[in-house]
């Protein structure tokens, strides 16, 4: 080994036991700046000499680029769940049937906190880690491995020196609650929607495609299963946690060992006093028999082990009253009624409001105003209202009637409301509603979106009140004395925006338009239509227009009719003859399924033969393509083109017959170039006919290696067999 190989080794070694003390002992040993010093010696060292750069070296957590989407990947041995028991009643027959199914032998108990996150598996071969994959349908789950490499107290190398061949830990991922209210905190300052939940925020961030975005989300494993393993014996579940430990793998603090019934029910008591100061949501008890021999012996049935049972708490919950039903109004016009609390401390915060759902729902519960209700946080950041406690109803309580509390007008505009059969829902009408506008222009810019944080929250609402804004393209048409003007605070404090702030802002808008097409499907607020499905979107279009008469939403729509015996309508002979989807009548499956299966939107269902939806199902397809043909999506696309803003997309699923000299062909850029920027690089791509895209997969065609290119990244593409090209050549291309 050389010097300096010797010398990245050691910085490596050091981090690696400097993240241990911090991530999994939380016993730090030296400051953040003295890590942060670490850290940059080997990033420099590893910039100046690439060829020193290895699979599992720290730096690598973050190298994961964008993915298009995630691979399905076999399980080593399935991913099984768990039968739930409610009471301790089912426990007694638990234990009892094990008893019997061990003809006598004694089983010992190990009692774990059920973690309320999804499960993973991550495997390291030779102790590297290799593969990270969710659970899926326990038979097949999603390659997530440069998302799960993002989180630290996840090693990237067993901690050990005779790794095993082969190890697959499994365990719950997820985020902790302190982490997961900062997000939220975020969102919600960012005009962004906040998650429902810890566990949907964890499984919306783990399956995120830009693992640049999921590094900033503060995710955790807690391990505490195993899949396949090959080079060490493991014969009990306490042993799999000394190993789980000893590897460096982050295992939960606490656990008992129990050999019958009654140890089981303290056990289960203890852990929910506890488990309220967790810093992690869990919504149960996990019971396994700790031998693996005798594991064997209980055996399973086609889902669950016969030798593990989860007992499921009750959620939380608190009695206050009801003070008052008040109402907000949505980006959409949904009018949806909240309940006004007495405050009331519940899992860890204090509530004050709770959500109503809709109008049905309290005629449903029969919740009136003055009443006692218990409210539930199952987890939930905003509690509901599970029932009315009648024994406490006084007198005066009164029936709460929506549409007369509101004098049947909307409480924002004074416009008139109507009852929307389809969302259970009452609805202001009036699309220039101020509160509606806000809830647009604060979704228009979010973060997820055009990303214009500098008009978001109090400076879209006062935007708003202001005139100046009635939908969120009037953006565009802003001056800077409209926005430098702009009073933030009230009258008797004034809180204005000022000139630096309003170039600023202008400067952020001016650079939104030219965003890509996903992210401008996502702004538009199309109904069905959330972030995934319109990165999708933007994907397999060329521009705006070309996803507004969407091909691929026909054909998709089309392809269900067909298979469900219907004449398929919508691609047809008025496509012109040099099109895709240019089908020769009748349209059938030989027309319809090889773009649509290029483009990744179907595959093969292998249980019926059939061609599923994957990422677009037919719900969202035909929301598409009616929003364009409607008014609001017709004065969208109008507009844009009066603006000249024309988003370009990735067509990616068109490059094969894209025209073009490299029609076909599939770039990745990775580095610097030095003769042009990357938006610049990628735009000069899709122009002669070629598709930019964000990570090497087996459809690249090229690997552009600019200066100061990572060694996965190229080591990817040659074990892919992708042609790594230098920016001279890349250049050469690009020429006329
Ligand atoms: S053991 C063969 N232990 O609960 C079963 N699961 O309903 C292996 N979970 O899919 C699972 N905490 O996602 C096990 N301490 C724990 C757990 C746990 C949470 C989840 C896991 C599993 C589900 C089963």
């Amino acid at each position: 080994m050389d010097e300096l190989q010797k010398q990245a080794e050691a910085l490596r070694e050091q981090i690696r036991h400097h993240d241990h003390l911090y991530y999994i002992d939380a016993t730090p040993e030296i400051t953040d700046q003295e890590y942060d010093r670490l850290y940059h010696a080997l990033l420099d060292l590893e910039a100046a000499h690439p060829e020193l750069v290895t699979a599992d070296s720290p730096t690598q957590r973050m190298h994961g680029g964008i993915a298009e989407g995630f691979e399905t990947v076999e399980h080593t041995v399935p991913m099984l769940s768990l039968e739930n028991t409610y009471n301790t009643a089912d426990l007694e027959r638990f234990h009892e049937s094990v008893l019997k199914g061990l003809h006598g032998e004694q089983p010992t108990y190990v009692i774990e906190p059920k973690i309320d996150g999804i499960s993973i598996a991550v495997r390291y071969e030779n102790g590297i880690l290799t593969q990270a994959v969710t659970r899926g349908n326990g038979k097949h789950g999603d390659d997530v491995t440069a998302n799960v490499k993002t989180i630290p107290s996840v090693p990237l190398r067993l901690r050990c020196d005779n790794p095993p061949a082969f190890f697959e830990a499994r365990g719950e991922c997820y985020l902790p609650r302190a982490g997961f209210a900062k997000m939220n905190e975020h969102r919600l300052a960012t005009g962004q929607e906040p998650f429902a939940n810890a566990r949907n925020a964890t499984a919306g961030s783990i399956k995120l495609l830009d693992s640049n975005e999921v590094a900033t989300r503060p995710l955790d494993i807690l391990f505490y299963t195993q899949g396949l393993i090959d080079g060490v014996e493991i014969t009990s579940q306490r042993e799999l946690f000394d190993t789980f430990q000893r590897f460096g793998l982050k295992v939960q603090k606490w656990s008992r060992v129990v050999q019958d019934y009654h140890g089981m029910q303290e056990a289960i008591k203890e852990l929910d006093e506890l488990r309220k100061e967790m810093p992690y949501d869990t919504d149960g008890a996990v019971i396994k028999v700790d031998s693996f021999r005798q594991r064997e012996i209980l055996g399973m049935t086609a889902k669950a082990p016969c030798w593990a049972k989860a007992y499921k708490y009750e959620p939380e919950r608190a009695a206050t009253k009801l003070k008052a039903i008040t109402i907000q109004v949505g980006r959409t016009g949904i009018l949806a009624p909240v309940a006004e609390l007495e405050p009331v401390f519940l899992s860890g915060s204090t509530i004050s409001r709770a959500t109503l759902h809709n109008e049905d729902e309290i005629r449903r519960k029969d919740i009136r105003i003055g009443d006692t209700v218990l409210i539930e946080k199952a987890g939930e950041v905003i509690p509901a209202v599970v029932k009315v406690l009648l024994e406490k109803r006084p007198a005066e309580a009164v029936a709460y009637d929506l549409p007369g509390s509101l004098n049947g007008r909307c409480p924002s505009c004074g416009g008139p409301i109507s009852r929307d059969p389809q969302f259970a829902a009452w609805r202001c009408e009036n699309i220039q509603c101020p509160a509606q506008n806000v809830r647009r222009l604060e979704y228009f810019t979010a973060r997820n979106a055009m990303d214009i944080e500098s008009v978001g929250g109090v400076v879209a609402e006062a935007l708003c009140e202001n005139g100046f804004i009635k939908e969120p393209l009037d953006l565009f048409d802003l001056t800077l004395d409209q926005l430098a003007s702009l009073n933030l605070g009230t009258d008797d404090e004034p809180r204005i925006y000022g000139p630096k702030n309003a170039a600023k802002a202008l400067a952020a808008l001016d650079a939104s338009r030219t965003k890509d097409l996903g992210h401008w499907l996502q702004a538009m607020g199309i109904p069905e239509v959330g972030s995934a499905t319109a990165f999708h979107l933007g994907r397999i279009h060329k521009d705006l227009k070309d996803a507004a008469n969407s091909k691929y939403m026909k054909a998709l729509l089309d392809l269900l009719d067909l298979q469900n015996g219907l004449a398929p309508s919508r691609v047809d002979e008025a496509m012109p003859p040099d099109d895709l989807f240019a089908p020769r009548q009748p349209v059938g499956l030989d027309v319809l399924v090889p773009p649509l299966e290029r483009a990744g939107l179907i595959k093969k269902s292998s249980a019926r033969g059939a061609y599923v939806t994957t990422t677009i199902g037919p719900k969202t397809a035909q929301s598409v393509l009616d929003f364009f043909r409607s008014p609001i999506g017709r004065k969208w696309l109008d507009r844009m083109n009066r603006l000249g803003i024309n988003p370009i997309g990735d067509n990616a699923g068109d490059a094969q017959t894209a025209s073009g000299p490299l029609a076909g062909k599939v770039f990745v850029l990775t580095g610097t170039l030095t003769s042009m920027g990357r938006e610049e690089a990628s735009a000069r791509i899709r122009a002669l006919g070629g598709t930019a895209a964000g990570a090497v997969s087996k459809k690249t065609t090229y690997l552009v290696a600019g200066a100061n290119t990572g060694a996965t990244k190229t080591a990817k593409a040659t074990e892919l067999g992708v042609q790594v090209i230098d920016e001279e050549t890349f250049l050469r291309m690009l020429q006329p």
